[in-house]
């Protein structure tokens, strides 16, 4: 072990304020695909201006649903991997640990974390554009559809590039980082604001940060480094950590 993954093995205890953000790595290993890998990412093959954006969305709805439609079913074929299961047993351990993720997927949440923030919204659910009622997807898809309680049309919930995040969302992630102690990365490119700014935040406030992802990444103001496999990484990580006691 370094000194500084002793620094973090240290900080992973329940009295620790702990402010883990997710991305689209952390899932890539239950096979699903990344947005900036070179030749498998999403953004490789799509536009991301025509499928995630506002303009993209009235220019050809059906397009944007019958793509979400497909992402979503790739993703309720998946299961969590050994890196969702580690954070949601921390996630219970570590009391003070706040799980943000920018991951539309919901597995998190079936690996059986605890109140996870999901800053960029949820796949698994649709809302209306006028009034955000929130409604479940129609099974097939079919034409697209519309709100039964206002009649304007349904669109994916999440949030979309240029547009702005909740605000109880974003004023719960501010509290969480200000108090922040350890703040770790987990698989994003680092590429998409607002999450691409927590870490520098989280240090400002006297954080120590780590970042873990299976490229090198540019050198940034991360106090660790760990380059790999979420999955691997996290177990080695989770092996050092001293045993829960029997209560
Ligand atoms: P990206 O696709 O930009 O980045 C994924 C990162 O995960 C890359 O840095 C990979 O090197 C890394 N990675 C891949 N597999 C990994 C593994 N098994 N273990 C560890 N690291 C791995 O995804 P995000 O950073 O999540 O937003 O993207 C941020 C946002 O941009 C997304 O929420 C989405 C996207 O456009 C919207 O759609 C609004």
């Amino acid at each position: 072990m370094t000194i500084n993954e002793d620094k973090i093995v240290e900080l992973l205890n329940p009295e620790s304020r702990i402010v883990v953000l997710t991305g689209a790595g952390v899932s890539a290993e239950s096979g699903i695909p990344t947005f900036r890998d070179a030749q498998q990412g999403l953004w490789a093959e799509y536009d991301p201006e025509e499928m995630a954006s506002m303009a993209g969305f009235r220019k050809d709805p059906k397009l944007v649903l019958e793509w979400y439609d497909w992402r979503r079913h790739q993703i309720m074929r998946a299961s969590p991997n050994r890196a969702h299961t580690i954070l949601a047993e921390w996630s219970h351990r570590l009391p003070l640990m706040t799980l943000i993720t920018q991951n539309v997927d919901g597995l998190h949440q079936k690996a059986g974390s605890r109140d996870t923030i999901e800053m960029h919204g949820s796949i698994h659910r649709l809302v209306c554009l006028d009034k955000r009622h929130q409604a479940p997807w129609p099974s097939p898809l079919g034409e697209p559809p519309t709100c039964q309680l206002c009649g304007s049309l349904l669109r994916p919930d999440v949030v979309w590039f240029g547009e702005m995040l909740d605000r109880k969302v974003l004023a719960n992630i501010d509290s969480a980082l200000e108090r922040c102690q350890l703040f770790i990365a987990i698989g994003t490119s680092g590429l998409v604001y607002p999450a691409a700014g927590f870490l520098e935040r989280a240090k400002g406030y006297g954080a120590f940060t780590v970042v873990i992802n299976k490229e090198r990444m540019p050198k940034g103001t991360a106090d660790l480094q760990l380059e790999g496999l979420a999955s691997e990484i996290l177990e080695r990580i989770n092996g050092l950590m001293p045993p829960t006691p029997v209560r």
